[in-house]
């Protein structure tokens, strides 16, 4: 029998792609475009828009992490299943945000569940106690990326913090060189080659430009007073602007040269390989920053290297620094983090996992080339740019020139197909995302451009 005929829904409730034929004619800018794609997402987001301003009584701007915040306002979720989220309007959309990376393991992988409930009901909270549950999370996590000796923290930015004040008290000096679009946390941040107003230690920076091995090997090894050098491989914020293998082998020698403690910032690049992205180049970083997924989608972070300069915080001797945290050692981290790392993200799955991402990263930039849109990464992670020139290779953020309206266009209009991505274009893939969405995903991606034909070729 025939499926019974229905009402079409409202216009503002089609897909975009439904529409493809009316956009195409009738948008002759991307300004024109982006009005009536942001006039869609107020009508489909009547929940989320009450929300927010709710919430702006007692947040400022209704925020409490600023990348979340997306004019005119942001979307609520309301939960996550598996690879998808569903918003507090009744849109499902699949999850690419990932949590930033740290969203690896999904939002309902049975193996993090079962610990994270047996962990409650066997061992309880937090103890307030030195437990076995963070030793042998730091056992598997040195066997896996090669450390001497690792600590834990709250977050990816106190682990700079504390491998930062490791690298001081080793070397006896002060200054730290950085590069320009490095993001180290949310006090540690480099838009260009200024620190960022609200960075901690504002004169002890020495910003120098990504990718650039000649102003790198200056300054670092003509600077007077450089403590240590810190560099994400791939730049996560970039969003991922990948590092050459030359430039973070030169970058390594050059602090070596210097006296300097070399510290790699795998925070988000750690899943990109068992032994994270430095066993990919062949690195050999003095201390290397962790966060995210290691902690299997609870609060974490970590640092870790050299047993000499981590010998900086050992409890047993006099004057060796104090590294504290309340939830330093949280038994739920400790146990998920170790269940993810030892069950799920095994070496195997995490090589099929990135070579998944790469395939998928290949198709995406088959079918953007030609046009503004840019695609780059490494293995499950994901950066999407909107570029005025179309420049294909970004070496560091001055390469950027972003074209904001176009990349404001295809995240309202990426929405409307049902994928949930960052504004600013990064996407880090979870873990059981089924091969269908990507191929949907690469159909979407393909239908915008040939949508907006006429406004994003080059
Ligand atoms: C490379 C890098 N380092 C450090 C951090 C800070 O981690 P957290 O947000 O856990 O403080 C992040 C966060 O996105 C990051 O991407």
């Amino acid at each position: 029998m025939a499926p019974a005929a229905t009402t079409p829904p409202p216009e503002h409730e089609l897909s975009i792609n439904d529409k493809k034929a009316f956009t195409k004619s009738v948008y002759g800018s991307p300004d024109e475009a982006l009005v009536a794609a942001t006039a869609r997402f107020v009508a489909r987001n009547p929940t989320s828009r009450s929300l927010h301003l709710e919430a702006a009584k007692s947040l400022p701007g209704g925020n409490t992490r600023s990348l979340l915040h997306n004019a005119p306002f942001p979307v609520f979720m309301q939960r996550g299943t598996g690879y998808e989220v569903i918003s507090e309007d009744g849109h499902v959309y699949t999850d690419f945000v990932g949590e930033l990376t740290a969203g690896l393991y999904g939002h309902a992988n049975p193996i993090i569940h079962a610990t994270l409930k047996s962990t409650l009901d066997n061992v309880g909270l937090n103890l307030g106690a030195t437990t076995r549950l963070e030793a042998q999370h730091a056992r598997l996590i040195c066997e896996r990326f090669g450390l001497d000796l690792i600590r834990f923290t709250n977050s990816g930015t106190e682990a700079n913090l504390h491998a930062l004040q490791a690298a001081r008290r080793f070397t006896g000096k002060r200054k730290v060189i950085v590069f320009t679009g490095g993001y180290h946390g949310a006090v540690f941040s480099f838009p260009d080659q200024h620190p960022a107003p609200n960075n901690v230690d504002l004169d002890d920076w020495i910003v120098a430009e990504y990718n650039n091995i000649e102003d790198a090997q200056l300054k670092i090894e003509e600077s007077s007073d450089v403590a240590a050098v810190l560099v994400e491989g791939m730049q996560g914020s970039g969003p991922c602007i990948v590092g050459s293998d030359e430039f973070l082998h030169a970058i390594q020698s050059s602090a070596r040269k210097a006296g300097a403690v070399f510290i790699l910032d795998e925070v988000m690049t750690s899943r990109l390989a068992p032994g994270g992205l430095q066993s990919i180049i062949g690195l050999e970083p003095d201390m290397t920053s962790f966060g995210k997924y290691l902690g299997g989608g609870i609060t974490f972070g970590a640092f870790g290297g050299r047993a000499d300069i981590m010998a900086i915080y050992d409890p047993r001797f006099s004057g060796t620094l104090a590294h504290s945290g309340t939830f330093n050692n949280n038994t739920l981290g400790m146990a998920a983090g170790y269940a993810g790392l030892s069950q799920i993200y095994t070496p195997e799955t995490c090589m099929a996992f990135s070579s998944r991402g790469d395939v998928f990263r290949q198709r995406l930039q088959e079918a953007t080339s030609g046009t503004k849109m840019t695609i780059t990464g490494r293995g499950s992670l994901v950066g999407i740019h909107f570029l005025v020139d179309g420049c294909k290779v970004l070496r560091s953020v001055a390469d950027r020139k972003d074209d904001n309206t176009l990349k404001d266009l295809f995240w309202f209009e990426m929405m409307e197909d049902g994928f949930w991505l960052t504004r600013r274009g990064s996407l880090s893939l979870i873990l059981d995302t089924p091969r269908s969405e990507l191929d949907r995903f690469v159909r979407s991606v393909k239908a915008f451009l040939d949508r907006h034909n006429h406004l994003v070729r080059l």
